[in-house]
């Protein structure tokens, strides 16, 4: 059977409902790599955070998600709620394919509050199954009521073969007349379109022009862009695909983010696992929320355990001297329980905690058991992220190593969350990764002087 004609692309509804059930008990029972505190799927799979809008007093985090197993198939919009990233309420599928033009999932793009409603932009994923499922995207609105229905889809951009290939997609607004979208252009390079309205709210015909790639970015498509400023200062921020390593320190991942920040591209995260992002404001803070996950890759346990992928923990970002700075927001503190000061090798009970130290020449961090292990060390002005001991390899074709440059000592945060760790130093380095050991019974170090340690709780889900 044709791929486009399988399980993978049916409809949330037409799915075999005893099948998810099972599906979620196998979820429930994952008691190894389900995370406790970052945004995972109940079942199936998700990838990149969708339409992030803060609305009366409400952050909205979807996501795309795919219901009916842990591969990429049919896209729906998941939505979670939370006023304060502790307390979670999980609204389900918000955004189904419902029409003809988007009867192969409805893939990323941002969101918009017009007169007092979010309204949704999306890639509408057409296929004709009569052309060799040739593909068409549409950039499209939903208008949701104040109970998350939809009260309203229309097409607001339709795709140009003469500029770009079917890869055009992932509108954000960026402002009430203008989105802008990731594309590949007819010569397979990737671009950036910006799409000019005649009417606000997206009404009327449109202009579009393209961005140059000023950055000499070797890429074939710029997925999911951003568009944002900070203290007056303009950020633009996509993944782009296929980019070549570099050196040592960037483009190590199958695809990785940069943003660009005074005329400078910079890598975003140096972890082996993030992708995506999605920028948005709350009433004094810019925030992010990207894919802790890649595309093309199926992670240990997924076919087991009947659920793939999870979101980022939430980010503030600020610009300090000249830098973008990443950073966890405050609230997740209220998460911290059972505060110890460690100077030796402990022993864990807990496969959610947090650890802070400083980190100097010859620094080293061991997390595991006596047999597999990461360990994080820094030494020559080098930070080594290394999984080559995790007990069950990802990606091992793209190295299973991670340095980045730092070039004095530094604070370190580190969140290990059952299969993932978030790591922040000082204010330049971000490492998100995803780690897969069963046991975790001990955490050793040299050079370190204190470890200040909590256990995590859960977030909680209403
Ligand atoms: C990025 C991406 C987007 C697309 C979506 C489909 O991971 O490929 O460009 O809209 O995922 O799920």
């Amino acid at each position: 059977m044709n791929r486009y004609e399988s399980q993978i692309y049916a409809n949330y509804e037409d799915l075999d409902q005893n099948v998810v059930e099972e599906n979620r008990r196998y979820v429930d029972g994952d008691k190894i790599n389900y995370p406790s505190i970052h945004i995972a799927p109940k079942h199936g799979l998700l990838n990149d955070p969708n339409g992030l809008v803060y609305h009366n007093g409400i952050y909205h985090i979807f996501y795309q998600y795919c219901p009916n197993g842990v591969e990429h198939g049919m896209k729906h919009w998941n939505l979670v709620t939370t006023k304060d990233f502790i307390s979670y309420k999980d609204h389900g599928i918000i955004l189904t394919p419902t029409e003809e033009y988007e009867n192969y999932g409805i893939f990323s793009g941002g969101a918009a509050v017009i007169e007092g409603k979010i309204n949704l932009l999306y890639t509408a994923n057409h296929r004709d199954p009569d052309d060799d499922y040739k593909r068409y995207p549409f950039q499209c609105i939903a208008t949701l009521d104040d109970e998350y229905n939809v009260i309203e889809k229309r097409v607001l951009v339709t795709p140009d073969y003469t500029v770009h290939t079917e890869h055009f997609r992932d509108p954000v607004a960026i402002d009430s007349k203008r989105l802008l979208i990731g594309a590949q252009d007819t010569r397979l390079q990737g671009q950036l379109a910006i799409v000019t309205f005649e009417q606000e709210n997206y009404l009327g015909s449109y202009t579009t022009e393209y961005l140059e790639n000023d950055w000499n970015l070797q890429a074939y498509m710029f997925e999911c862009p951003n568009i944002f400023q900070i203290d007056g200062q303009e950020v633009i921020m996509f993944s782009p695909q296929g980019v070549k390593p570099s050196d040592k320190y960037n483009f190590q991942n199958i695809h990785d983010v940069v943003y660009i920040l005074n005329g400078e591209i910079h890598q975003l995260d140096f972890g082996f696992d993030f992708y995506a992002p999605q920028v948005f404001k709350d009433d004094s803070r810019t925030l992010l929320v990207g894919w802790q996950g890649l595309p093309d890759t199926i992670y240990p346990g997924d076919n087991e355990n009947k659920w793939s992928q999870m979101l980022t923990m939430v980010r503030e970002l600020k610009i300090i001297d000249g830098k973008l700075v990443q950073m966890l927001v405050k609230e997740y503190e209220k998460l911290r329980r059972n505060k110890q000061l460690y100077n030796e090798s402990f022993k864990l009970s807990t496969r959610c905690f947090e650890l802070n130290f400083n980190i100097c020449d010859g620094s080293q961090l061991v997390i595991g058991n006596d047999k597999y292990n990461i360990s994080l060390s820094y030494s020559n002005n080098e930070v080594c992220l290394d999984r080559s001991q995790m007990q069950y390899l990802v990606n091992e074709e793209y190295g299973t190593k991670r340095y980045c440059k730092l070039d004095e000592d530094a604070s370190v945060k580190l969140i290990y969350d059952n299969s993932s760790v978030d790591i922040y130093i000082g204010t330049s380095i971000v490492m998100s990764s995803r780690i897969f050991i069963d046991v975790l019974s001990e955490i050793s170090f040299n050079n370190i002087d204190d470890i200040i340690f909590y256990e995590l709780e859960s977030i909680r889900w209403e």
